[in-house]
C-alpha cells in the first residue's frame, strides 16, 4: 500500500506509540484487503468497549494506547458493559464496575467522546452523504452506509481506534463504489405494521440475501426508528451492512435494481417471528432499545407505562443513549418510566453487559436483541413496544 510521508513517519514511529501501533494495523489491513491508499475519515465509532468483551488484555492494550494516543477526528464509543453512572441499580458488580471505569479512563485520556451509544448518528456523530467514516457497531455501520449514505467499512475494535489515531482508513471494501452495487433485487409484499415488523424483515431478508446486497422495493414509508431496528436485524441474520431502498435511501436512484429477484411475503414475516420467538410465557425481562431508543420511543414507552407498575418478578430496562436520557429527563420522561418501576440503561445493552445467568427470559422489540440474548441462554420473544410493556407489567407474554 503506498504510504504518504507523514504515514511512513508515523510507521516508523517518529509520532509515539500510538500511532506507530496503528499504523502498523492499518497498514497490514490495507495489504491483506489490497487496498492502495489510505484516506481521511470524517468521524470514528469504536467498538470493544464492554470490560465484560475486552477482559483484562483488552483493558492493557487501551493503556498502552493511551500513554500516547490522542484521536485526530471526532470518536465516539459503542455501548459499554454498564451505564456509567446508574450501575448499582442495574445490578452491576462493584468489581465489573472498577474495570469498566478503568477502561472508560483509557478512552477519556485518548480524547474520544464519551458517549457509549450504538445509535452516534443520533447525538451529533453525523456524517454527510457520500462521507468517508470508520465505524464499528454493525447496525450503526448499516446505518451510516445505507440511510445516510456515509461509506465505512465494519471496523474491529483496533482498527477503529487506530483510524482514529491517524485520522486515516485503508481504501477498500465499502469504501469503493465498485463495491458498493446491488446484487439482489428483493420485493416486499409483506404490510409491516409495528416497529418489530422490520425485525422481522431485517431477519428474511438477511436469510435470503446471504452477504449479498439488497436493492429493495416494495416499501413505501419507513421512520428513522424504523430503518434503525432493520439495520441491526438485516446485519445480524446474513447481508452486507448495506442496502438500498427505492424511495427511501438517499443512494437508490443511483444504482440499478439487480435482475436476481426474491419476495418478501407475509409468510416469510411470520417464519421470522417463529424463529425468534421462542416457547415461553413467563417473562422477567423487558429490554427496549435495541439500537438505542430514540427520544421518540422514550415518549412512547412513557405513554405506555404512565400509572402503570413493572411486575415485581419482571425487570424493565430502557436502553439508550445518556444524551436521550437527559432529553427524557427533561420532558419528565424518565421520572414516569421510574415511577413504574422501569430502570433506565444509558450507555450500555442487553448484548454487551454482563447478563449470562441472571434473566431466563426475555421480551423486546428488538430481533437483534434476541439474538444476542439466546447467547445469554435466554428464551426470546419479540413484539411491538405495546406488547413488550404489558409483558413488563403482566410478567407474561400473552400473544
Ligand atoms: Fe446496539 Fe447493543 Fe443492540 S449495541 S444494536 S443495543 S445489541
Amino acid at each position: 500500500m503506498y504510504l504518504t510521508d507523514e504515514e511512513q513517519r508515523m510507521l516508523d514511529g517518529e509520532e509515539g506509540y500510538a500511532a506507530r501501533k496503528s499504523m502498523e494495523i492499518l497498514a497490514a489491513l490495507g495489504d491483506i484487503f489490497g487496498a492502495e491508499r489510505l484516506i481521511k475519515v470524517g468521524s470514528v465509532q469504536v467498538a470493544g468497549v464492554s470490560y465484560h468483551n475486552l477482559g483484562d488484555a483488552g483493558l492493557e492494550f487501551l493503556n498502552e494506547l493511551a500513554r500516547d494516543g490522542k484521536v485526530k477526528v471526532l470518536t465516539t464509543l459503542n455501548p459499554a458493559g454498564m451505564d456509567l453512572e446508574n450501575w448499582r441499580e442495574l445490578g452491576i458488580s462493584e468489581e465489573f464496575a472498577a474495570k469498566q471505569n478503568l477502561v472508560i479512563d483509557a478512552f477519556t485520556r485518548m480524547g474520544i467522546l464519551i458517549s457509549c451509544t450504538c445509535t452516534p448518528y443520533l447525538i451529533g456523530n453525523l456524517p454527510r452523504y457520500g462521507e468517508h467514516v470508520a465505524w464499528s457497531e454493525s447496525s450503526a455501520v448499516t446505518f451510516a452506509n445505507s440511510v445516510i449514505g456515509a461509506k465505512t467499512n465494519r471496523e474491529g475494535g483496533p482498527s477503529a481506534l487506530a483510524a482514529a489515531f491517524v485520522g486515516k482508513t485503508p481504501c477498500y471494501g465499502l469504501h469503493l463504489d465498485e463495491n458498493r452495487v446491488p446484487d439482489m433485487h428483493v420485493q416486499v409484499n409483506a404490510k409491516l405494521a409495528k416497529l418489530s415488523d422490520w425485525g422481522a424483515l431485517g431477519y428474511a431478508i438477511g436469510k435470503k440475501a446471504e452477504n449479498k446486497i439488497a436493492y429493495i422495493t416494495g416499501i413505501k414509508e419507513a421512520e428513522v426508528d424504523e430503518l434503525k431496528s432493520f439495520c441491526a436485524s438485516v446485519v445480524t441474520y446474513g447481508s452486507k451492512p448495506l442496502f438500498y431502498m427505492q424511495g427511501i435511501t438517499p443512494a437508490s436512484e443511483t444504482v440499478q435494481a439487480p435482475k436476481d429477484t426474491v419476495t418478501i411475503e407475509e409468510s416469510d414475516i411470520k417464519n421470522a417471528y417463529d424463529n425468534i420467538n421462542d416457547q415461553v410465557s413467563d417473562i422477567d425481562f423487558v429490554c427496549v432499545g435495541c439500537p438505542h431508543c430514540s427520544i421518540k420511543e422514550i415518549a412512547e414507552i412513557a405513554e405506555l407505562v404512565k400509572g402503570k407498575k413493572v411486575n415485581a418478578n419482571t425487570e424493565l430496562w430502557v436502553a439508550t443513549s445518556r444524551t436521550a436520557k437527559q432529553l427524557a429527563d427533561k420532558r419528565g420522561y424518565t421520572q414516569i418510566i421510574e415511577a413504574s418501576g422501569g430502570k433506565f440503561a444509558c450507555d450500555t445493552c442487553m448484548a454487551v453487559a454482563p447478563l449470562k445467568g441472571r434473566f431466563k427470559a426475555l421480551a423486546t422489540t428488538s430481533a437483534k436483541g434476541c439474538f444476542y440474548s439466546r447467547q445469554n441462554s435466554m428464551k426470546t420473544k419479540m413484539g411491538s413496544l405495546k406488547e413488550c410493556i404489558e409483558a413488563a407489567v403482566t410478567g407474561k407474554w400473552n400473544s
